[in-house]
């Protein structure tokens, strides 16, 4: 079973409770779901990808009664809770990136470590694969985005490389093409961020992450928290800064002072933590203009 990343600093910051309801809105495996309606509250789990939801129905089959499962991204919060007909969470949960279900199936197109289709679609059923930006963008927009969205200071010269030497059909490929036209500087994989960047482009993380952090204020009660856990600080960034926006219009009242990282212990144990960062915050105030008859 997947290991749920810094669990213990997301409980102790959710407070999960008999009573209570919580939107995991990155069920993945359910991991972090499991603990929270393992200590009493109502789950509202949420992951965009649906072979996920199907593993975590199975590893969280223990508390069915207290968890609802609902296929959703990011900008849908406001669509599931109108289904559940609940008006506002106790808490809401973000546990960002890729799950390790998804990292190891090959077919998934995730990971350059194994060959696989270059899929790389969370929710396999919407928009355009990793294969359609790589054989069909123009190399300025394949170069744009791998520096935008990887950070890849190579961005230029992987593109060009990329544009001739397409089509590609699998991950293998491609990370041999980049292996070859920027080689290894640094201990990790040189098609790394490449690879990165074309996963945040094909799932638009960051557009999503954006629509998660506007929701906040509206979804989670006053007195509601939220919890984002991320994995690299082009991720943490926006969380960073749309708290401090929340805390400074008065909506928000920041929890962690400092970003908070794993203890040494579960970077022992789960070296997969290494890079984890949590971010928490407790809702104040009502939205503007809040009545019962707001929509969600
Ligand atoms: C790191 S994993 C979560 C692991 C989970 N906390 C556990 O303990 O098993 C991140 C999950 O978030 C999902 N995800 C990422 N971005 C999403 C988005 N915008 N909307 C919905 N789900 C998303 C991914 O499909 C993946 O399953």
């Amino acid at each position: 079973m997947h290991v749920p990343v810094m669990l213990a600093e997301c409980l102790e910051y959710l407070r999960p409770a008999p009573g209570k309801i919580i939107l995991d809105a990155t069920c993945g495996l359910g991991g972090h779901t499991l603990a929270i309606a393992a200590a009493g509250a109502t789950v509202i789990a949420c992951d965009r990808d649906a072979e996920s939801l199907e593993r975590a129905k199975e590893n969280t089959r223990e508390f069915a009664e207290r968890i609802r499962f609902h296929q959703a991204a990011f900008a849908q919060i406001g669509e599931v809770l109108a289904a559940e007909r609940i008006k506002q969470l106790d808490g809401l949960l973000a546990d960002l990136g890729v799950s390790r279900y998804q990292l190891t199936a090959a077919e998934r197109g995730f990971s350059l470590m194994m060959d696989g289709p270059l899929d790389m679609r969370m929710d396999r059923g919407a928009g355009p694969a990793a294969a359609d930006i790589v054989n069909f963008e123009s190399e300025k927009t394949i170069a744009d985005l791998l520096y935008r969205l990887g950070e890849e200071r190579r961005a230029r010269k992987i593109a060009r490389a990329i544009v001739r030497a397409r089509p590609f059909q699998t991950t293998g490929q491609l990370a041999k093409l980049i292996e070859q036209a920027a080689p290894r500087t640094h201990k990790i994989h040189p098609a790394t961020q490449a690879f990165m960047a074309l996963r945040r482009a094909v799932n638009q993380e960051p557009e999503q992450l954006d629509a998660l952090l506007a929701a906040i204020p509206r979804v989670v009660k006053s007195g509601g928290r939220a919890v984002v856990v991320t994995f690299m600080s082009l991720e943490d960034r926006p969380v960073k800064h749309s708290f401090q926006a929340m805390a400074k219009s008065g909506r928000a009242h920041i929890l962690t002072r400092h970003v908070v990282r794993p203890a040494e212990q579960e970077i022992r144990a789960n070296p997969a933590s290494r890079g984890a960062k949590l971010r928490a915050l407790e809702v104040i105030g009502e939205p503007h203009g809040n009545s019962s008859s707001e929509r969600l």
